[in-house]
């Protein structure tokens, strides 16, 4: 299975534009799986609920989910894609599965980062598993990786690789995620953007370093903090059924829910 990421400068509001890049940049890719970042289509710094509003969109009915739904069916590829959803009178940090048949899953960011708490509601899970061509894939979004409850959930539900688009700021993540694919046994795939949003006196700097992990914590690729970047891998998902540490110990298996206090 060919899995990647396009890792890209995000221009706030340029819906068109950031929609061009991504189509661009899609035609040159040769994959079945391709990530892209968290709130790929507006940028991540919304300053009230009236720009959500003019921003967001319904799933699966917006513009982003034709124009992705119109590259997956061209490329014959499926897409994981942040976006500001909007549902009613709530708006949602959201990630949609977008097969060459069209959408096909969506996902609401359980853990909201930081600001994100004035302006979106908190998803209510479940966090998903589709399949794809037989595989099983999962999707969290950028500060989920905080909390390895997340990725462990996916991983017992059968994750075999797990999506991540993110606006990541903070520094660690990109040295997290091959542990979270260690600890799982899961491959990982991390779409981070690069760049700044600068809207009014906020400004964000996006860390880049979008990361794809395997089952054995190994770092497949890890990009550049600043250059654009369209990454694909050959992996076999078939390495993440294995959960063996030892001939006897099972990542998953071994776990002691009888012991852990996690309520
Ligand atoms: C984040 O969750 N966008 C940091």
């Amino acid at each position: 299975m060919r899995v990647g990421f396009w890792q890209f400068d995000v221009e706030f509001g340029q819906v068109e534009r950031n929609l061009a890049r991504v189509a661009d940049a899609l035609a040159e890719a040769d994959a079945d799986l391709i990530v892209l970042p968290e709130f790929f289509a507006t940028g991540y710094l919304f300053t009230s609920r009236g720009e959500l509003a003019e921003l967001a969109e319904p799933y699966p009915g917006g513009r982003t989910m034709r124009t992705l739904s119109q590259i997956a069916a061209e490329r014959e590829m499926t897409i994981v894609a942040g976006f500001a959803e909007r549902d009613g009178d709530a708006f949602y940090n959201s990630a949609a599965v977008i097969g060459p048949d069209g959408p096909c899953g969506l996902y609401r960011k359980v853990h909201l980062f930081n600001d994100e708490k004035l302006h979106f509601s908190p998803g209510g899970g479940p966090l998903p598993i589709i399949d794809v061509a037989g595989v099983k894939v999962g999707v969290m979004i950028c500060f989920d990786w905080y909390f390895p409850e997340a990725a462990r959930t996916l991983a017992i539900k059968g994750a075999q690789v797990i999506c991540h688009p993110s606006n990541l700021v903070l520094p660690w993540c990109p040295d997290a995620m091959p542990i979270r694919a260690l600890e799982n046994r899961v491959f990982t795939v991390t779409c981070n953007r690069i760049g700044v949003d600068i809207r009014g006196d906020k400004r964000l700097s996006f860390i880049g370093q979008s990361i794809i992990a395997g089952p054995d914590g190994r770092t497949i690729h890890r990009a550049s903090p600043d250059q654009a970047e369209l990454f694909v891998a050959d992996i076999d998902p078939a390495e993440a059924l294995d959960k063996a540490i030892t001939r006897r110990n099972d990542a998953l298996a071994d776990r002691r829910p009888d012991v852990y206090e996690l309520r």
